[in-house]
């Protein structure tokens, strides 16, 4: 088994809510260890590259400009399969459909706004983790 690395963003909502260190603990709960941290606030050109894959949806400049209004976690786990083992930690896309125990599930809801705020992003593929921690940490 090929240990993998994966981006995790503690969004703009998850951060302001305090909820960086619940994060961070169910990843080391799971078993998989921090390889760098950084917070910051990201710009646009960073957050263009980073959701490169989701320009012109409806979306994409709201997810933009709200990833854009504060400080971010950004965290590179490793682990075996920890990919899909920290999507499934999220959960749903949607918090208020992301099943109990899920951080989506446990910790998000639907506000009444027109973006989502779903307090984490996770990697969705081998190589997106080596593209977004490119973006987020080039020195790695
Ligand atoms: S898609 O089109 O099926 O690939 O989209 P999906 O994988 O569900 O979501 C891709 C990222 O866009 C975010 N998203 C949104 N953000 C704000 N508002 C709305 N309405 C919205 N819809 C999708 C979603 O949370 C994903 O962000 P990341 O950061 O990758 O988790």
């Amino acid at each position: 088994m090929t240990t993998e690395r994966s981006l995790v963003l503690v969004k703009p909502d998850g951060f302001a809510r305090g909820l960086t260190g619940e994060v961070l603990r169910r990843i080391e709960a799971k078993g998989y260890r921090l390889a760098a941290l950084a917070v910051t606030t990201p710009d646009t050109d960073r957050l263009h590259r980073h959701y490169a894959e989701h320009e012109g949806k409806p979306f994409f400049e709201p997810l933009v400009a709200f990833m854009s209004s504060g400080p971010v976690a950004a965290v590179v786990i490793e682990g075996e399969r920890c990919i899909e083992g920290f999507r499934a930690l999220a959960g749903a896309t949607d918090p208020t459909a992301a099943l109990p125990g899920t951080i989506r599930g446990d910790l998000g809801r639907d506000w009444g706004e027109k973006v989502q705020k779903n307090i984490v992003h996770g990697s969705d593929s081998p190589e997106s983790a080596e593209r977004e921690i490119g973006i987020w940490f080039p020195e790695l």
